[in-house]
């Protein structure tokens, strides 16, 4: 796909936006779960041609990009983050011409489409691991970590899987424990290791060949340990319920200051080719988190910035992450925001229905590249998972801790299983299906579809608010207020995280006009005696029109 052709449509972003790095900058991600977004086969998973079959619906929605959660062959221990060919599409999402069609399909609709990249481990099943087990000098025995019991006979160091439990398994038939950091199905690689370097650089190309515009990196900061393998310290802060893992500080299993030169050389792949996008999924601190857009911007050109999940759900406590992000971005490092992703409780079960809308105005007007988790736009929150139905692996090792609840089907219609399938699906649909679906919620003027889309059209509208700078006004009370401008053109927003009504004051300059209610209406409506009324749980989108300025 060329960067200058002009886009065709209303919808569509004006071409200066498409142009180069732009995309990414000014586009809006949006997260599909392939088993979770249109099944087409009648197996009660998703797949591939049902990602093409919804294509129209994500440039309705008006997003720049897909983003896919891993579609690669895999015996689906951890749902295809365990990889056994990265070269080739599982059988239950469909084949690489039905991958093939969909980014054939993506791009003629200006889609760009990103792939779920994830080298920090494979799964047992790979026919590297395969080879590696064979024997302690089988060639590919390097190309994961393998070390000898501790003189107890117990595992090497302290470390621990981030699904609960020890993250070493012993292999009885070679006498040594290799290292997981997730599943015991999932052994990490060693990217001390050239061969593995070069092997999976290789599989970059692979993909970029084909043309996909981008990776999302899985577990970017955890791809180098420490040399030593030495202990990890226990956390001193460690609260009892927690998951397991936060007991000892990870220090030497991940973000080894090593990582950087991995990242760089995944970067030096890309950049061979036009206009792809490095995304690295990191939890980390922020101070930490911004060190992986690398010396130089030689890094992630998005490392995912989570702060939001972790954020209590308060003005004060918003407006200064905010600020701290952007006082901590390195020098023409582009900032991004999530809100939700497959690994985290959706932001409706977490803040509720009524903040909800806040949260995705919030997430759309942002300085930076919004990623938005599919399902989020209709509202979807915490669906039950009755026990006998409970499908990921980290709940039954944790209860309490599993993902099913934000990994259900999407809802598209109010018949039989929302229209995501035939059968019924693999985890199950929310039980409000009936109203919180596509079809139900598309032409209603105040869903929470319809202010998904159109934030999402203001976005491209005003370029104050996909490519303008930032500045907080004020947080006062629950009322939290910054602007994005570009060129003449200021827009404010005034989101109100109670359920109180009350009001924001704007400046005494004329023009002042809303844009835009997270409750539906009020377009052009004007400031009274200089102030606007906000009710409990709304957000507006000001614009200050210059004087003469159409609009
Ligand atoms: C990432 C993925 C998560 C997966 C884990 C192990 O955190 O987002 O779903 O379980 O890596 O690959």
């Amino acid at each position: 796909m060329t960067d200058d052709v002009k886009p065709a449509g209303p919808q569509a972003a004006p071409a200066r936006l498409l142009a180069g790095e732009l995309w990414w900058k000014a586009g809006v991600v949006y997260q599909v779960y392939p088993r979770s977004f249109q099944d087409t086969n009648g197996d009660g998973v998703g797949d591939i041609k049902g990602v093409t079959a919804r294509l129209d619906y994500l440039a309705w929605l008006g997003v720049d990009a897909l983003w896919l959660s891993p579609v690669c062959r895999s015996p689906m221990a951890d749902y295809g983050y365990d990889v056994s060919d990265y070269c080739d599409i599982d059988p239950l999402f469909g084949t690489l011409a039905d991958f093939d069609a969909l980014v054939a399909e993506a791009h003629r609709r200006r889609l760009r489409v990103i792939m779920d990249f994830v080298p920090n481990h494979t799964s047992e099943e790979h026919p590297w691991f395969r080879e590696a087990r064979a024997s302690r000098d089988n060639p590919k025995r390097d190309w994961y970590i393998w070390r000898d019991p501790a003189a107890d006979g117990g595992p090497p160091n302290n470390w621990i899987s981030n699904f609960g439990g020890p993250a070493w398994t012993l292999d009885p038939a070679t006498g040594q424990y290799y290292y997981h950091a997730f599943l015991r199905e999932q052994p990490d690689l060693n990217w001390r290791n050239p061969q593995v370097r070069a092997a999976m650089m290789d599989v970059l190309r692979f993909w970029l060949d084909r043309g996909v515009d981008g990776f999302r990196v899985d577990v970017i900061w955890h791809l180098m340990k420490d040399g030593l393998l030495r202990d990890n310290p226990v956390n001193p802060d460690y609260r009892p319920g927690e998951p397991e893992i936060n007991s000892l500080l990870q220090i030497h299993s991940a973000d080894q200051p090593e990582v950087m030169q991995v990242i760089a050389e995944m970067r030096a792949v890309l950049d061979a080719y036009d206009a792809r996008v490095l995304i690295g999924e990191i939890y980390l601190p922020l101070e930490r988190l911004v060190a992986y857009y690398g010396t130089d911007l030689s890094g992630a050109h998005l490392p995912f910035n989570f702060q939001l999940i972790q954020t209590p759900w308060h003005a004060k406590a918003v407006a200064d992450l905010v600020a701290e992000y952007e006082a901590a971005l390195p020098a023409g490092g582009w900032p991004n925001w999530v809100l939700g992703n497959h690994d985290q409780p959706r932001i409706a079960a977490r803040v509720g229905d009524a903040q909800g809308r806040v949260a995705a105005v919030l997430l759309l007007t942002l300085r930076g590249t919004p990623t938005l988790y599919y399902g989020d736009e209709i509202g979807l929150g915490r669906v039950p998972i009755p026990p006998e139905r409970v499908r990921d692996p980290w709940e039954h090792n944790e209860p309490g801790r599993g993902r099913d609840p934000e990994r259900t089907p999407m809802q598209w219609v109010p018949g039989p299983h929302a229209g995501f399938s035939t059968v019924e699906p693999w985890l199950p649909l929310d039980p409000q299906a009936q109203t919180g679906n596509v079809e139900t919620l598309r032409d209603n003027p105040t869903s929470i579809l319809t202010l998904h889309r159109r934030l999402i059209a203001l976005r491209r509208e005003h370029p104050a608010l996909s490519i303008g700078a930032y500045r907080a006004v004020s947080v006062s009370g629950d009322v939290l207020v910054y602007e994005r401008w570009h060129g003449d053109e200021v827009v404010r927003v005034a989101l109100n995280f109670g359920h109180e009504a009350c009001t924001t004051e704007v400046p005494p300059e004329s023009g002042w006009e809303v844009l835009l209610s997270s409750a539906g209406g009020r377009r052009g409506e004007g400031p009274q005696d200089g102030y606007f009324a906000l009710a409990g749980d709304e957000a507006l989108v000001l614009v200050r029109r210059a004087p003469g300025a159409e609009g």
